[in-house]
């Protein structure tokens, strides 16, 4: 029995891959490549020895996901494919909530078909908009984003909750990611995002390196320690390991469909990362205090304890490990 990694070429879904490879479970990926390149699957092949199965495919594409579906015994579904940037999708809403959300209609209509019902969604803390309280739980009110993006994760994660009260025989685990960074070790999979960086690590790595000049800081006026923004900063191969932890509830326990966040429970701010990065890696990072960005919260890290209880899982990477794998992967690649 396969699990299916729709958007397994990204930059989650190829972290995930291995860790799933190295745990001796059969996958199969489809991509089309919007957000990623076909050398990721060498590269995962490479770390892990293992080889499987790829289609070059849309997810919006029925009848080509009907045939993955004929030709393959899909016990699970993983879902990373989705366009993710927040200020691209308030440019391009129609393609963000055609991509997004047709996508996973599709996809969970070709599993129902087939008799598929075990899925695991990527979503996001963007889902609980300027959070009232942190540490954020699962509990905490949801929505007030401001972005097509975000409300792509919320409308999923509504039309989960919906599939699950009208079937209860679907088993659905509902993943919130707070800021994923880092590499795998190996240096040969990590993240690309397209042109130039909106995400502050990808951004301090281009800096580091001379691709790009100076980091503006966005705001050292807010109520933190410093003034610069706090997130929850996890490590990608920690949130990669946290999949096989949810597919293992599913496994193991009745049917149900679970939430949990996916974050360290730690918040760093700005100047943080620019200093551990700069301790860690031995690179000055110019930078300048620039004004606020638009759509931007103060604070945002997790209450992690939910799934360190009920899926035994916990982030255990260093702010270290961070931001060396993320210098790594940009030094080698
Ligand atoms: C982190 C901090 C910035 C860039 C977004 C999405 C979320 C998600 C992860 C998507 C903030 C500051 C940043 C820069 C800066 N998932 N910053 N200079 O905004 O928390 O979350 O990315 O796939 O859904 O909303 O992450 O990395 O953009 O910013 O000062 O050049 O760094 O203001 O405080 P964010 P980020």
């Amino acid at each position: 029995m396969a699990i299916l990694l729709p958007g397994g070429a990204g930059y989650i879904g190829s972290h995930t891959a291995v860790e799933l490879l190295n745990a001796g479970k059969e996958i199969i990926i489809i991509d089309n490549f919007s957000n990623s390149k076909p050398e990721v699957l060498e590269n995962i092949k490479k770390i892990t020895g293992k080889k499987f199965k790829f289609y070059e495919i849309d997810y919006l594409d029925k009848e080509k996901l009907e045939k993955v579906f004929k030709e393959n015994q899909i016990d699970s579904v993983i879902n990373f494919a989705g366009f993710k940037a927040v200020g691209e999708s308030v440019q391009k809403p129609i393609e963000y909530y055609t991509n997004n959300i047709s996508g996973a209609l599709v996809l969970l209509s070709v599993m129902k078909k087939y008799g598929c019902k075990k899925f695991v969604f990527s979503s996001s803390a963007t889902v609980y908009g300027n959070p009232e309280i942190v540490p954020l739980t699962e509990e905490c009110k949801v929505g007030g984003i401001t972005n097509p993006y975000g409300n792509t994760k919320l409308f999923i994660e509504q039309i989960l909750r919906d599939l699950y009260k009208s079937d209860n025989t679907w088993d659905i685990c509902i993943l919130r990611y707070f800021n994923p960074v880092g590499a795998h070790e190996s240096g040969l999979i990590g993240e690309e995002p397209q042109g130039i960086p909106n995400n502050l690590m990808p951004y301090i790595v281009r800096v580091a390196n001379g691709e790009l000049e100076q980091l503006s800081v966005f705001g050292d006026d807010y109520d933190t320690k410093d003034g610069t923004g706090v997130r929850d900063y996890i490590h990608v191969v920690d949130l990669a390991k946290g999949h096989l932890k949810a597919l293992e509830k599913l496994d193991k326990e009745e049917k149900g469909l679970y939430i949990y966040n996916l974050g360290t429970g730690v918040g760093y701010s700005v100047l943080d990362i620019v200093k551990v990065f700069e301790k860690v890696t031995g690179k000055k990072i110019s930078y300048k205090i620039a004004p606020r960005r638009q759509g931007d919260i103060a604070i945002c890290y997790a209450d992690p304890k939910k799934a360190k209880e009920e899926l035994k899982w916990e982030a255990i990477k260093t702010l270290e490990d961070m931001c060396r794998d993320s210098w790594n992967y940009i030094e080698k690649r």
